[in-house]
């Protein structure tokens, strides 16, 4: 039980670092919760203009739930999926934040590829595809991630499609302002000018 709890608190330390908050910081944009959506995602940064940060914020926000599988790994199966499950709150509700952090999609990302790297692939896939038929990165995401958990239970990988299946309820919730907007139409596409 300590090992559990501890992959829990290492996963969610990691998890709750906002990287777009940074980065946006540290190159003199402000922040970037004032601007289109508010939310500190790579999605996000990218509507500061600045690719770059998006692609370094996608990839940071990705590796941390990457880093915080692998680790646990070490100590067993059990203790990397509740570090993959820490860091995935941990980003969603960073304490660092007052409990309001991102929408999960790196994050989500991440934890896959050090999980099950081959449903990672099939994830970005999956968004590449809606995102190129669509221009919302929040549909692409929502399909993606609804998709996933039975993309793992195909491969036998139970374990991971259930703690998938709730980090997807989550991702679901966390996005509920996006699907608000998706269904009333006022969704901002990749490249539009509005959130
Ligand atoms: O990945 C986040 C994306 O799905 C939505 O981001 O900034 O458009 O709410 P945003």
């Amino acid at each position: 039980l300590p090992y559990l709890l501890a992959a829990l608190l290492f996963g969610y330390l990691l998890g709750s670092i906002p990287f777009g908050l940074i980065f946006t910081r540290m190159a003199g944009l402000g922040d970037v919760r004032a601007i289109g959506s508010g939310n500190i995602g790579a999605t996000n940064v990218l509507r500061t203009g600045r690719k770059g940060l998006a692609a370094a914020t996608l990839l940071a926000d990705a590796l941390k739930g990457t880093v915080a599988v692998l680790v646990a790994a070490q100590w067993g199966p059990d203790t990397a999926i509740l570090a993959g499950f820490g860091a995935f709150v941990g980003h969603l509700f960073p304490v660092w934040l007052k409990f309001k952090g991102g929408k999960g999609v790196a994050t989500y990302l991440g934890v896959l590829l050090g999980l099950y790297w081959p449903a990672m692939l099939i994830f970005a896939a999956m968004w590449l595809v809606t995102a190129f038929v669509s221009r919302y990165s929040s549909l692409s995401a929502l399909v993606a991630s609804a998709l996933t958990p039975f993309v793992l239970v195909l491969s036998g990988e139970w374990q991971a499609a259930e703690l998938f299946a709730v980090l997807t309820a989550l991702l679901f919730i966390a996005h509920r302002a996006n699907i608000q907007r998706l269904v009333s139409g006022t969704e901002g596409r990749i490249g539009g000018a509005k959130s």
